[in-house]
């Protein structure tokens, strides 16, 4: 079978293990691989490259992914679908194996759907929102460098008796920050899921620095929600018509609300891509030759339409349809567990 694998969207730690997964057992069944670069830009355009075992052998603790990426979404232009319907004609792929979060495979699941394309989905996200797996590589790595800028942010902060605000990302799903938070003994956490309530986070500070503590820190989500709308603000939308949230400066906005209700001094900080970035942990560098692995499984049994999930301790394939379909928010039961490490 000749495979084409492509990795899409933000890109995360655990990528290249993914890959690297996806060719090691597809060596065992006989497969010829083709690295498709740039996520669905490479299937729109036709740039690929040979994957092969020397190609893939030493990527295990590497960053980013070896194949490029990109927010590239094929279904906005008729054109656009056209030429990757013609192109994976034309190369003769009997699977498409795309590495991914909810936009990337949400355009595998259509293509299969729609198109009848062979599609197999490896769940990929820093964001951990995928739904039907309970966790995407990416997030350890991208949630350990969160925790380390709190544990970081903690130092200077005692310092200047100051209250530092961390804003982290994660999109519309609160998984990074509740980690980083808790992880990082922070004194309060803005999460997307519940939508920012000012007066109690500024008491509560307020009661932190009355009981004798010299500094506070505080986790806010980029995604999380403002009581206020920043009037007349333009909304920058990426291909998939999402948000792009980093420009909202969530952290830049709690720190002034905080400074300027209680009169202690803030001061923000974001860590941004920086999560994204460095080698992979070893829970994702396992996590993604896992999926990779059964990935190459799934190619082998024809179970097409269907993404990596997992669940437990087991990797299962699961239809991507359901995956894409919802997200994975932090159920209500960690939201309101999270108060209780606010003292
Ligand atoms: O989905 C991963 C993610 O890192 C989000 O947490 C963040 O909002 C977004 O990507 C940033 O996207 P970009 O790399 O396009 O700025």
């Amino acid at each position: 079978m000749k495979v084409g694998i492509l990795t899409g969207g933000g890109d995360c730690p655990g990528l290249n293990p993914a890959i690297r997964g996806v060719v090691y057992r597809g060596l065992d069944f006989g497969f010829d691989f083709v690295g498709i670069q740039e996520g669905w830009r490479g299937l729109v355009k036709g740039i690929y490259e040979p994957l092969t075992l020397e190609s893939v052998e030493e990527i295990i603790y590497q960053g980013g992914t070896m194949l490029g990426s990109s927010r590239t979404n094929p279904f906005k232009k008729d054109e656009d679908l056209q030429a990757v319907l013609g192109n994976i004609k034309e190369a003769g792929f009997d699977a498409i194996v795309a590495c991914g979060g909810e936009d990337t495979l949400g355009v595998a699941a259509k293509l299969y759907t729609q198109h009848g394309v062979p599609t197999v989905g490896v769940p990929k996200t820093m964001d951990n929102d995928l739904n039907e797996t309970d966790f995407t590589f990416g997030f350890d790595t991208a949630a350990g460098v969160g925790m380390e800028a709190l544990d970081r942010l903690r130092d200077t902060a005692r310092s200047h008796r100051r209250v530092m605000v961390l804003e982290v990302m994660g999109r519309h799903a609160g998984w990074v920050a509740w980690y980083v938070g808790v992880a990082g003994g922070a004194d309060w956490i803005t999460l997307p899921e519940e939508p920012l309530d000012v007066d109690a986070m500024c008491a509560h500070l307020s009661a932190v620095k009355a009981r004798g503590k010299k500094y506070a820190l505080v986790v806010a989500s980029e995604g999380t929600e403002l009581p206020v709308a920043a009037e007349g603000e333009e909304q920058k939308l990426d291909a998939f018509g999402h948000v792009m949230l980093g420009d909202r400066n969530v952290g830049e906005f709690i720190a002034e609300e905080i400074q300027r209700r209680i009169g202690w001094e803030t001061r923000a900080a974001v860590v941004g891509h920086v999560h994204r970035g460095g080698s992979p942990t070893l829970f994702d560098r396992v996590l993604g030759m896992r999926v990779g692995v059964k990935a190459a499984e799934l190619v082998q049994d024809r179970q097409f339409g269907q993404m990596v999930a997992l669940r437990g301790t087991e990797v299962m394939g699961v239809p991507i349809e359901q995956a894409v379909a919802r997200l994975k928010t932090v159920p209500d039961s960690l939201v309101q567990m999270v108060k209780t490490t606010f003292k």
